[in-house]
């Protein structure tokens, strides 16, 4: 299975210009890129005039979707108005969004749409802080559970697991190789009880303060297929860089 590198560029960056000129660099270190796959997740409004750049490995991914088709919601952007500009990935349950409210709930429902719609999404899971007692590992199993209730055998390849644990999101360093090494042997167990062998399509990521000095060893090392990114995927040469190592893995 192919490794996979996730920029979620959240709300930045503030021009069209910035957009453009990093979504070219990404795109020109691709035909260099045989083993890793790229997804650009950008706002909204750079969606569009971004779609004529992708392919050859670099896709076009959304920071969420509402899991209706259409309809009277202000302010709202669904699946299926995305999948028509080229989005094949959906981050969906990222914690910023959790923040604002987002209920295990909806983020299944927003699941369900997404593969319905035959795209991909990243699901995004993490604990907020870590105790001495583990139970940090309890609270990733339920929000795994939850957000892939009644998500069926045959779509689980649709799924891709973002671990992001929230304490190292925009943190000055990221959780160690070890830690999550460990975690993402627990999160291999969990899907595989609830999937058996379906389980192994999944690839699981890792996100919160990757760089390019973590990039290599939180992949080897913690037993990941890839990285969602946020600060670093916004700096053009550092995140082209962490493709080019992930890639040589
Ligand atoms: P940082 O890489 O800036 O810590 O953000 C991680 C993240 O939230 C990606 O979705």
């Amino acid at each position: 299975m192919k490794k996979l590198i996730v920029g979620n560029w959240k709300m930045n960056p503030q021009s069209w210009d910035e957009a453009r000129d990093l979504a070219g660099s990404v795109k020109r270190t691709m035909s260099r890129v045989k083993k890793t796959q790229v997804v650009l997740c950008p706002p909204f409004v750079y969606i569009s005039p971004l779609s004529g750049k992708v392919g050859g490995g670099l896709f076009l991914g959304a920071q969420d979707a509402n899991p209706l088709a259409l309809g009277s919601y202000t302010g709202e952007v669904s699946y299926s108005q995305l999948y028509q500009f080229g989005v094949s990935f959906v981050i969906v349950g990222h914690s910023e969004r959790r923040k604002m409210g987002e209920t295990d709930e909806l983020i299944n429902k927003k699941i369900k749409s997404v593969i319905s719609g035959g795209m991909k999404a990243i699901v995004c899971v993490g604990e907020s802080t870590r105790d001495h007692n583990g139970e940090y590992f309890g609270f990733v199993k339920n929000q795994i559970i939850l957000a892939l209730k009644d998500i069926s055998k045959k779509s689980i390849d649709q799924i891709i697991l973002a671990y992001e644990p929230i304490w190292a999101i925009g943190a000055s360093a990221s959780m160690s190789p070890r830690d999550l090494h460990e975690m993402s042997i627990f999160i291999r167990k969990v899907l595989r009880d609830l999937y058996g062998v379906f389980a192994d399509d999944v690839r699981i990521l890792y996100g919160g303060s990757a760089d390019r000095v973590n990039a290599d060893s939180l992949v080897k090392d913690g037993n990941v297929s890839g990285l969602l990114i946020g600060r670093e995927s916004l700096k053009s040469k550092d995140f082209v860089e962490i493709i080019k190592l992930v890639d040589a893995i």
